[in-house]
């Protein structure tokens, strides 16, 4: 029976791995982690992580091919292939701060690697790493070999939160990248075994390592450089009458740009996009591209003008304060479906609304009262690290409090702020919302969900991102 242990219990190793296990009932799947809470967590029947169809999934594998342990070594050592999926964070000092991936936790696992096998293994990286890193790697483990043989394979994940299961059942493409020797060949072929099982040959893409490698960040640079081009648009668009849904649209229909990924909105989220960009940012820096850099660069930069200019609007209609106001924050995760915050646009909005003295009162179906104080305390990237490094629950933010739904967080406040699409938002009684708010109410709409006609028949001043003006807004200071 092939062994597969995946070093990472986390939004990737988590899914991927039970994916793996329900599609080949012929692998023991061992996932294993250094922390002791989410693999608890796993061995319950609450999942750490939120993500629709999961549960399912591993109900029908966990304790029969699927196991969660913290018995790293144990089960590094017995396993033939090896995933790596831990974080990659942004390094938060030394060379390359605020841009470089910190491999401090990938380096830990491969030297652990090199310490415990005992037998020939193949290596595959997960995680999403720097073009070069499996060279790094490989020079880790076999420094320390012992005559064992490594194969390093790079196979980035493609899934986005949300749509996890979907996407890991059907995925566009999975990508195998692998020295082009004979014994990398194999490993590439062994690798392609296990996706075979359920994913169609013509899908399975194989490449060299760094094209591998390179491809993850690139992918996710392209990603985001359509929603920061869509999102610059979403400027224009109320600078001058038009609406960005409708252009959004008529761009959309071209077929050489296509539809998908044009939703204007108060900017990115997620452990990604950022961390990526930056990351692939600092590699040109180093191979003295910066034209090249600066370009990706700007995709950061519009993003953090999206949700800077966010803010500005709120502050700007409501009378240039809003200070002591009460504002109602809708969503609080980077998207719809997923309980994740890391990098959610959210955190910058309430600081900066928190820098202008609001009182916020959040409401998320999905992310704890916790989570929430955590994020508008923490400094920035410290998320990125393994939990148990993360610092200790703070004592909160004192203006913030934390709703249990849409209606309580709304009750007798001046705004609201919708930051993350759940459906939940299209479908409230904004009537009985208006009723129990101060006046004038106002939307404002960061993620497009509302009827704006509809809400200004009822009487709110609505702002929605990339949208014709309400008359109220064009009368304000202009935003930066
Ligand atoms: P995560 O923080 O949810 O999970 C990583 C896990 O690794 C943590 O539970 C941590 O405790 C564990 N870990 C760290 N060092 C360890 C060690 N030495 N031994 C055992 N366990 C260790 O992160 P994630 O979102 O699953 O992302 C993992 C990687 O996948 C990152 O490189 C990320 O960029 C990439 N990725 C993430 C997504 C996504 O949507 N989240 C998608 C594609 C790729
Ligand atoms: C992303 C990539 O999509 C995925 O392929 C990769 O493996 C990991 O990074 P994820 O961050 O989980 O996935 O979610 P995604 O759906 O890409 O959304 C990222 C952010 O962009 C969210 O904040 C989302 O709300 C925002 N977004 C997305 C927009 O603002 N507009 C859009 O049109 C699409």
């Amino acid at each position: 029976m092939v062994k597969i242990c995946c070093i990472g219990a986390g939004y990737v190793g988590g899914p991927t791995m039970a994916v793996i296990a329900l599609n080949c009932p012929s692998i023991e799947v061992v996932v294993v982690d250094i922390s002791v809470t989410r693999i608890s967590a796993w061995n319950s029947d609450q999942l750490p992580i939120y993500e629709p169809g999961l549960n399912e999934v591993v109900k029908q594998c966990k304790g029969r091919n699927l196991f969660f342990s913290t018995d790293v070594e144990k089960h590094v050592s017995e396993a033939d292939i090896i995933f790596v999926s831990v974080n990659t964070p942004t390094k938060t000092r030394g060379l390359g701060a605020g841009k470089a991936a910190d491999l401090t936790y990938w380096e830990s696992a491969a030297r652990m690697i090199a310490d415990v096998s005992k037998s020939n293994k193949i290596v595959v990286e997960k995680s999403t790493v720097p073009v070069k890193t499996a060279e790094a790697i490989e020079r880790i483990l076999t420094h320390n070999s012992k005559g064992i043989k490594y194969q390093i394979l790079s196979n980035p994940e493609f899934l986005a939160e949300g749509t996890a299961i979907q996407d890991l059942f059907k995925p566009d493409r999975v990508l195998i990248g692998g020295r082009e020797t004979p014994d990398g060949l194999k490993a590439i072929q062994a690798l392609k075994d296990v996706y075979a099982h359920w994913v169609p040959e013509d899908r399975i893409i194989t490449t060299n390592l760094w094209s591998a490698e390179l491809s993850k960040l690139a992918a996710n640079a392209f990603l985001a450089q359509r929603i920061s081009s869509v999102n610059a648009m979403s400027a224009l668009c109320e600078a001058t009458g038009a609406d960005v849904s409708q252009v959004s649209h008529a761009v959309g229909k071209d077929s050489r740009i296509g539809p998908k990924f044009l939703d204007a909105s108060v900017g990115f989220g997620g452990s990604c996009f950022q961390k990526d960009i930056l990351n692939l940012v600092y590699i040109c820096e180093c191979n003295g591209l910066a034209e090249v850099a600066n370009y990706w660069k700007q995709v950061i930069k519009v993003n953090d003008y999206q949700k800077n200019r966010f803010v500005n609007r709120v502050v700007s209609s409501m009378f240039n304060t809003v200070s002591g106001k009460k504002i109602g924050i809708m969503g609080f995760a980077f998207k719809k479906d997923t309980g994740d915050t890391r990098e959610t646009p959210a955190i910058d909005v309430c600081k900066g609304l928190l820098g202008d003295k609001a009182r916020l009162s959040i409401y998320d179906p999905q992310v704890t009262a916790d989570q929430i104080q955590r994020d508008l305390t923490m400094n920035k990237f410290d998320w990125d690290h393994p939990i148990h490094l993360q610092p200790m629950s703070p004592t909160g933010v004192k203006q913030v409090s934390i709703a249990w739904d849409a209606y309580e967080a709304s009750k007798d406040a001046h705004a609201l702020c919708i930051l993350t699409e759940w459906d939940e938002f299209k479908t409230l009684d904004y009537r009985r919302i208006f009723d129990n708010m101060q006046k004038p109410a106002f939307v404002f709409d960061g993620r497009n969900v509302v009827n704006v006609e509809m809400l200004r028949d009822i009487g709110f001043i609505v702002y929605s991102i990339g949208k014709p003006l309400d008359p109220w807004l064009k009368n304000m200071p202009a935003v930066a």
